[in-house]
């Protein structure tokens, strides 16, 4: 089987990594990729959401599985447009139709689905400009902390939790009046704040069944202690030591199933992983937001601990028969820490030589913001790779991805040194 995966990031190069170990797997391409998936998969030079560029590739190719990391391609509706050409409907995507991508591209819409299908998460008001008295009121007869959510795609900046009243006033007519965040923030949802812990869960659907990968946590802000501005996310970690098989349970009966269930009454179509990104309020799960894509870099533990043939899982979701799906998962623990460019997540530069990447081991280099240029590999990006150990716990696991670090040099390399700190 010929088969696509559209992104660039260490999620792409990790599902690259994985699905060249397919027995089914042919040739593989990635669009746009980056140095990484150079390795396993040919480099495409097409962007995510050029869809015209997509499909004359996947003709040329004789691709026949396409899988989409990104959330902007499926939020602008890629899966629809494979079926609705008849050059293309026969190709199988990974990823959800563009209602149901909805999930993600709308703040609003995620927060009606829980509500209509009984699914814990916070409490919630939205608001347009012509509702902004309204907002302003709501907010006055709510507590602080104050979470203002942009409705639309934001690039991950579009939720503010704000401590006073008068800085989250100003933030909501900034967000509703100024555009502050472009288009996402014409409508803003405010929540109530959660106190927690957080932790990612991804679900692989085929529309009707569903498997549960292994849980995830991931380190979002740049600094040491979890503090400092929120990133894309600077480690993960997999298990999750908190997620008892009991509170497991307690994700799977009340999230997890009525998510499938809810989906299907609600007619959304989706063949493809839901992140569920979830807080842990006491004992209980709450869901803070819907992802229709997985996480970055959660992929890169989750993934590396699933033992079966991946294409196999993919082509079984395709083929509507996930049902007939056993995952093995490794009982190791996975831990991934991503090395980022100096100033990250502000200003930073590209273009600097990385050095240490010819290291030999069971570990794993995945990249992300990275360029081959000639016979250097540059870095691209701010996050520019993630690498993956397994351990016998925690501690070892992270360990081992410090031992590679060490070895391997940019201009400005910063990473975090204390991933898996908390557990
Ligand atoms: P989101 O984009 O919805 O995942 O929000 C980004 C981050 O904001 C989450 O990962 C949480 O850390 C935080 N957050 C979002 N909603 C809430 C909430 N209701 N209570 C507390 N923290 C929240
Ligand atoms: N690591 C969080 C995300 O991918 O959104």
């Amino acid at each position: 089987m010929n088969v696509l995966v559209l992104g660039g990031g260490g999620r792409e190069h990790t599902l690259c990594w994985k699905i060249k170990q397919s027995k089914d797997c042919e040739n593989l391409y990635a669009a746009p990729g980056n140095a990484g998936t150079s390795i396993c998969a040919k480099n495409l030079s097409i962007e995510v959401n050029d869809f015209k560029e997509i499909k004359k590739a996947v003709i040329k190719h004789r691709i026949q599985m396409v899988i989409v990391g990104p959330e902007d391609p499926l939020v602008n509706g890629i899966h629809d447009f494979f079926i609705n050409d008849p050059e293309l409907s026969s190709v199988g995507v990974i990823g959800p139709q563009k209602e149901a991508a909805t999930l993600e591209g709308s703040k609003a819409y995620a927060k009606a689905f829980m509500m209509r299908h009984n699914i814990p998460t916070a409490s919630y008001a939205e608001f347009t400009s012509e509702t902004l008295a309204e907002g302003l009121a709501f907010l006055e007869q709510s507590n602080s902390p104050y979470v203002l959510k942009a409705d639309g795609l934001a690039a991950g900046k579009g939720v503010l939790i704000i401590e006073d009243l008068i800085t989250a006033k100003k933030e909501l007519r900034e967000m509703l009046l100024e555009n502050k965040f472009g288009v996402a923030s014409s409508k803003v949802v405010i929540e109530e704040f959660l106190a927690g812990i957080e932790l990612s869960c991804f679900v692989l659907t085929d529309g009707t069944s569903h498997l549960t990968l292994p849980m995830a946590k991931d380190y979002k802000r740049i600094g040491e202690g979890d503090r400092g501005l929120n990133t894309g996310g600077m480690g993960a970690i997999s298990p999750v030591p908190f997620v008892t098989e009991e509170f497991k349970e307690k994700i799977e009966k009340q999230i997890i199933k009525p998510t499938i269930e809810g989906l299907k009454k609600d007619k959304l179509h989706y063949k493809g992983f839901i992140f569920i990104g979830l807080i842990k309020v006491g004992s209980e799960p709450k869901v803070i937001e819907y992802n229709v894509r997985l996480g970055d870099p959660e992929t890169e533990v989750v993934i590396p601990r699933i033992k079966n043939d991946f294409l196999t899982i993919l082509q079984a979701v395709n083929e509507e028969r996930l049902n007939e799906v056993n995952l093995e998962i490794d009982s190791s623990f996975a831990a991934t820490v991503v090395a980022v460019s100096g100033g990250y997540p502000e200003a930073y530069e590209k273009g600097k030589i990385i050095k240490g990447l010819d290291q030999q081991g069971k570990n794993m280099i995945f990249h992300a913001g990275t360029k081959q240029e000639g016979d250097q590999i540059k870095t691209s990006g701010g996050r520019v790779m993630a690498i993956t150990s397994f351990g016998k716990d925690h501690q070892n696991a992270v360990k081992k991805a410090y031992e590679v670090l060490s070895k391997i040099n940019f201009e400005g390399i910063n990473y975090r040194k204390d991933i898996g700190f908390d557990l």
